[in-house]
């Protein structure tokens, strides 16, 4: 083997660890995506026709308020002071999100104080206080009563999940957030910002190493090239970020995945929508969001002759799809036992990331995880050789 370390997914979970395992360590290492492209679900480009950096997987906000992340990053990209704000159209009327003081005052045509609000609120809740409701669409009524749930969540959670809210768990939602100011920014990280100069130009310096090999369109599992499973396992450690289910061919069966689909259009206009997401909670839209991708970037020069949008729609992954979002049902998680179990014997191979962890992990979290992973695992082995499991 002429690598010190194989990563297997070149997302912010793999380009973390090689990065930190290149430059602290002094490792060689082959990292390999079967895609064409470096980045996992962070890769952006610029849409051919209008110049306008899209993100290929879906809207991608950088958001912290963990120092050692935020250092970190820092050290690849510098960012820029967007901050980002939704709005939602329903039934021909645009309002703030998430749900605020002036959504309320909007949808209730009043204009309440906080106080009044909230008071007003928690009647509506109160249809349901006290019991303790099984499915989402009575915990939804139970967290911020009727009417509001059912102008602005209740379909749109539906779309999502292309199920009947009657017929979703209850967990699925633990709270909904209501803000009784007129505030109406989306996170409340410390730091929060999009890369000066894109994604991919961000993800490639994290890259732009010379002990650092990026082999795309190669996959793990497949034979003929040099880092496969077959030539690897039992030579060199291997930090793997694919699905964990995939990695021991589905002995316990698959883990469920909602995925999304995005329809991109470029229109011959220079402002479509007026912001960047506009959520559409209504039943008879059949898509959950639109992004318009310039507003991303207000500081840019871009074109005024057209923008691009890309509506959003969601559903059940199937084998094949991109796996996006955990289910994570109760088989789900039972299966996913299971399968921490196998990953832990399995020796030399560290399982880390979204997909090798079945979790949702914000970038942020992505990143923080692999950091930890380097210090905990990675680096005691190579300095003590202490054992990898
Ligand atoms: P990934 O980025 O998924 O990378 C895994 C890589 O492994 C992929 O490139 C894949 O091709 C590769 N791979 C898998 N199997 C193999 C194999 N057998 N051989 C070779 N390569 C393989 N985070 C935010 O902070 N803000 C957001 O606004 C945000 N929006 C998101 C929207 C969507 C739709 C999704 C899905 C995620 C979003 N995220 C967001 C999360 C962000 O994308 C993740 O934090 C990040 O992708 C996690 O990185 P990762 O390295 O774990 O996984
Ligand atoms: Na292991």
């Amino acid at each position: 083997m002429n690598v010190d370390l194989v990563v297997v997914g070149s997302g912010f979970f793999g380009l973390t660890i090689a990065e930190k395992a290149a430059t602290e360590l002094d490792l060689k290492v082959a990292v390999l995506d079967r895609r064409r492209h470096i980045g996992g679900n962070a890769y952006s480009e610029n849409e051919k026709q209008t110049g306008i950096e899209v993100h290929r997987y879906g809207a991608h906000l950088f958001h912290t308020s963990n120092e050692r992340v935020w250092d970190y990053v820092n050290r690849f990209t510098e960012f820029t002071s967007y901050q980002h704000k939704v709005y939602t159209s329903h039934r021909g009327e645009v309002y703030p999100m998430p749900i605020n003081l002036g959504t309320i005052n909007q949808f209730f045509r009043s204009s309440m104080g906080p106080a009044e609000a909230r008071a007003l609120i928690q009647e509506q809740a109160g249809e349901l206080a006290g019991t303790n409701p099984e499915n989402l669409n009575d915990k939804g009524i139970q967290l911020i009563g009727r009417p509001l749930y059912e102008a602005f969540i209740k379909y749109y959670t539906g779309k999502q999940w292309q199920t009947d809210p009657k017929n979703l768990p209850a967990e699925i939602i633990s709270r909904l957030p209501v803000r009784y100011t007129y505030d109406n920014r989306y996170f409340n990280d410390k730091y929060e910002g999009l890369p000066v100069d894109g994604y991919t130009a961000w993800i490639e310096r994290m890259a732009d190493h010379p002990n650092i090999t990026v082999e795309l369109n190669t996959d793990f599992f497949d034979d003929g090239h040099p880092y496969s499973r077959n030539t690897t396992l039992g030579q060199v450690p291997v930090v793997y970020t694919g699905p964990v289910d995939r990695y021991f061919d589905y002995v316990e069966g698959d883990l469920s995945w909602r995925t999304i689909d995005l329809e991109e259009e470029v229109l011959p206009v220079e402002d479509f929508q007026g912001c960047s997401v506009m959520n559409y909670p209504d039943e008879d839209v059949p898509y959950t969001r639109i992004h318009e991708f310039r507003h991303f970037h207000p500081e840019r020069n871009y074109t005024k002759d057209a923008t691009v949008i890309m509506r959003e729609f969601s559903r059940f992954a199937e084998k094949g799809d991109e796996p996006y979002y955990p289910v994570n049902t109760e088989e789900d998680r039972t299966k996913l036992v299971a399968y921490r179990d196998l990953a832990k014997g399995e020796d030399m191979v560290l399982f880390g990331g979204r997909l090798g962890t079945y979790k949702y992990l914000d970038m942020h979290m992505a990143i923080g995880s692999a950091l930890s992973m380097f210090d905990n695992k990675i680096k005691p082995y190579f300095d003590n050789g202490t054992r990898l499991e």
